[in-house]
């Protein structure tokens, strides 16, 4: 049987279509359009196509949103200043500080000096705070977006063996705590791995959802995993360039391979990807009605 191919792409064009729905009727039944901030600091080319997408994904949902666009040598208390007035903001109910900062600024100050209620990236120590106890209001995008990946393909994940590859605070160790819940759509044994793992096959043979975000292409490989595993490839390797000049992009799982085994599994690109823009509006909309009473 040909492995299910679990599309981040198709699954997060079905939220957004939700979120539309609800963000007109906020408007309409309670005056209330959610607002986002995306603040970029320097030049970096790859943060100006992130912070673009998502001004761009915010306009089509209804989400009103504002960029400002800092030079690299921004200070840290004129930034600091910024984000102050940004958490008096009432239209604004989501902050997002684009990473990586330049040197100059300590980006733990940056993040930590984001209201928690406005932080919907989920980065702030009282929101992961929060999570780690089991009442969160706002799950971290990535994470988010693998836990409804799963939920939405139908994956039986209460009782399974989920095993994570990576111990980041952005991807590995939330995901894990979040599956680890006692709730609906986690309530699993959860095994975290890292580089510090002795044997690291021993651990993702046994895993029913194996979810990879290492940032190594072929960390996975087909001999790694057993018959019937579920796999959500996080990893985004750039392994070369097309004629064109194009990145060549590829997960942290060999695909080839590993779909010969899996039950379902995720591609790259178009498997996690969609969904951490799509997560974070989800936030933001979130915020909003947190912030009017509404949630
Ligand atoms: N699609 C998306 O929206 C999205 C979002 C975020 C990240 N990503 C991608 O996901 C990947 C991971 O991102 P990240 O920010 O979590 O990376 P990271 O901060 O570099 O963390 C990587 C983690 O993987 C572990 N690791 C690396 N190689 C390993 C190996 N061979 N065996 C076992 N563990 C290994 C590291 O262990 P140690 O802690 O021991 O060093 C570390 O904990 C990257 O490719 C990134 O681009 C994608």
């Amino acid at each position: 049987m040909p492995a299910q191919i679990i599309s981040g792409t198709e699954i997060a064009k079905q939220i957004r279509e939700e979120m539309k729905q609800e963000i007109a009727e906020l408007k309409e039944k309670h005056n209330l359009v959610p607002g986002l901030v995306t603040v970029l600091v320097g030049e970096d080319p790859a943060s100006q196509v992130y912070v673009g997408a998502k001004e761009k994904t915010a306009g089509e949902l209804g989400i009103y949103s504002e960029r400002y666009d800092l030079p690299a040598d921004t200070s840290e208390k004129d930034l600091l200043a910024l984000i102050d007035k940004l958490n008096k903001n009432p239209k604004i109910h989501g902050i997002l500080v684009q990473l990586p900062l330049p040197k100059h600024i300590d980006e733990t100050k940056v993040l930590y000096a984001i209201d928690p209620k406005k932080d919907v990236d989920g980065f702030h120590p009282v929101n992961v705070g929060k999570l780690m106890i089991g009442e969160p209001d706002y799950l971290p995008c990535t994470p988010h977006g693998i836990q409804q990946l799963l939920v939405r393909s139908g994956v039986q994940v209460s009782g399974a063996e989920v095993v994570v590859v990576g111990r980041s605070n952005i991807v590995g160790k939330p995901i894990a705590n979040i599956l680890l819940q006692k709730r609906e759509g986690a309530n699993a044994t959860v095994t975290i791995c890292h580089t510090g793992t002795k044997d690291m096959a021993f651990h993702t043979k046994r895993a029913d959802i194996l979810i990879v975000a290492a940032g190594k292409p072929k960390a996975i490989t087909a001999d790694m995993v057993k018959e019937g595993v579920v796999v959500i490839d996080v990893g985004v390797n750039r392994i070369g360039k097309t004629a064109e000049g194009k990145a060549i992009l590829a997960g942290d799982v060999d695909f080839e391979s590993v779909k010969e085994k899996a039950k379902a599994i995720t591609p790259v690109p178009g498997g996690v990807g969609p969904m951490t823009i799509t997560m974070l509006m989800l936030n933001t909309l979130r915020a909003a009605k947190l912030a009017a009473g509404l949630a």
